[in-house]
């Protein structure tokens, strides 16, 4: 199969729309990351999306509706969730409700509950609403892979798999969107994302966060979100996150370049905009401004794409604070980094330590 990528005129969206509407697969830019979109209600269409990523079955999809009225067919659309539709939508948030009988198992692996969401992004709102079902779309990535954010990125994972990619340019938000459990009380976020939890407390003041948002569950815990369960956003290079005061981040950044340098590895270093100067430049790549940490949250995804293809074998990080995007940002990083994190100011303690005592 040959798969075009479509700019998203008149012409192709009704070209995708069709395809949706025959069962096929294609893929769909959102506001958060590209999706891997296939007619919901459709269970041989939404088992080849597992197929085509190689996902686990007993990880549910989320179906995207282009009009929140159409949410009421699909799950139980309680009050307080009518409220935040109404601030959040559209937008980058997902809201767990529990299903109705329409839901094939496939979609939600079986569950009580299914993700809804309706995108920000025009595109995927006019496609959705052209083909007339709903649509399941997980990230149109290999399973484990950063999620795309760009056509690109969903070819070089899906070419000769999929007729079309739908390209609306590069996403805005970067990272997926907020799930929020609702089926149960206290409400609970189960993947942090563009609709930060400062902004769903203002609303509902009780949210809590999932226990495992920032580390690994533990031997028996029990996934409240599948998708938290498996190995995630991980580039071909090993990630390591390093923690601590900027002088000592650069120490130890400084001695691992000089021992890379010494057996042919290449590493780099992600930081803030403000602290590439303590950084070899050849190596150290910007991840935006520290004030503006929307841009980190966007070009996250896209700089693990673009290292993997320079060849590059460890990629060293700046973290974010948990304030605001930064909670998803921690919650990608620490999984792409398989929870790995230096704290850079007890090693140059310890060294210098050790000097001392020498
Ligand atoms: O921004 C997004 O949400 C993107 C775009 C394409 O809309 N989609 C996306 O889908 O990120 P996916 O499949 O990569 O992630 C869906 C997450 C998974 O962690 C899954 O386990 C969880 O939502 N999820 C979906 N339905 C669920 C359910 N019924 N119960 C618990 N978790 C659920
Ligand atoms: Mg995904």
């Amino acid at each position: 199969m040959i798969t075009k990528i479509l700019l998203p005129t008149d012409e192709n969206l009704n070209l995708a729309a069709e395809a949706l509407r025959r069962g096929e697969l294609i893929a769909m830019p959102t506001e958060t990351v590209y999706g891997l979109a296939a007619n919901a209600l459709n269970e041989q269409a939404v088992s080849n999306i597992f197929r085509a990523k190689g996902r686990p079955n007993d990880n549910p999809l989320i179906v995207h509706i282009a009009h929140a009225a159409d949410a009421n067919a699909l799950c139980h659309v309680t009050a307080d969730a009518k409220l935040l539709m109404e601030m959040f939508w559209p937008g980058p948030l997902t809201l767990l409700l529990k299903k109705k009988p329409i839901i094939p198992a496939a979609v939600n692996a079986g569950l009580d509950t299914v993700a809804i969401r309706m995108p920000q992004h025009t595109i995927a709102r006019e496609l959705i609403a052209r083909s007339g079902c709903p649509i399941a779309a997980p990230s149109a990535n290999l399973s484990g892979k950063p999620s795309p954010t760009s056509a690109e990125h969903v070819y070089d994972d899906f070419q000769g798999k999929i007729p079309y990619i739908i390209d609306g340019g590069t996403c805005a938000v970067g990272l997926e969107s907020t799930v929020l459990h609702m089926a149960e009380k206290p409400y609970k976020i189960l993947r942090p994302g563009g609709v930060t939890l400062e902004a769903l407390r203002e609303i509902f003041p009780d949210i809590a966060l999932s226990g495992s948002l920032l580390s690994p569950l533990q031997k028996g815990e029990r996934a409240e979100s599948p998708g938290m369960l498996y190995q995630h956003y991980s580039p071909d290079a090993t990630v390591i996150l390093l923690k601590g005061k900027i002088p000592n981040i650069a120490a130890y950044y400084a001695e691992r370049l000089h021992e890379a340098e010494n057996i042919g590895q290449h590493i780099r270093m992600l930081c803030f905009a403000e602290h590439q100067k303590f950084f070899p430049a050849q190596t150290c790549v910007s991840i935006g401004s520290i004030q503006r940490r929307e841009h980190f949250a966007k070009n996250l995804f896209r700089l693990l794409r673009a290292l993997d293809k320079e060849g590059v074998d460890i990629i060293y990080s700046e973290v974010s604070e948990l304030d605001g995007i930064g909670m998803a940002i921690m919650n990608r990083l620490m999984r792409a980094a398989a929870f790995q994190v230096v704290d850079t100011d007890a090693v140059v303690l310890n060294e210098n330590k050790q000097k001392e005592l020498s």
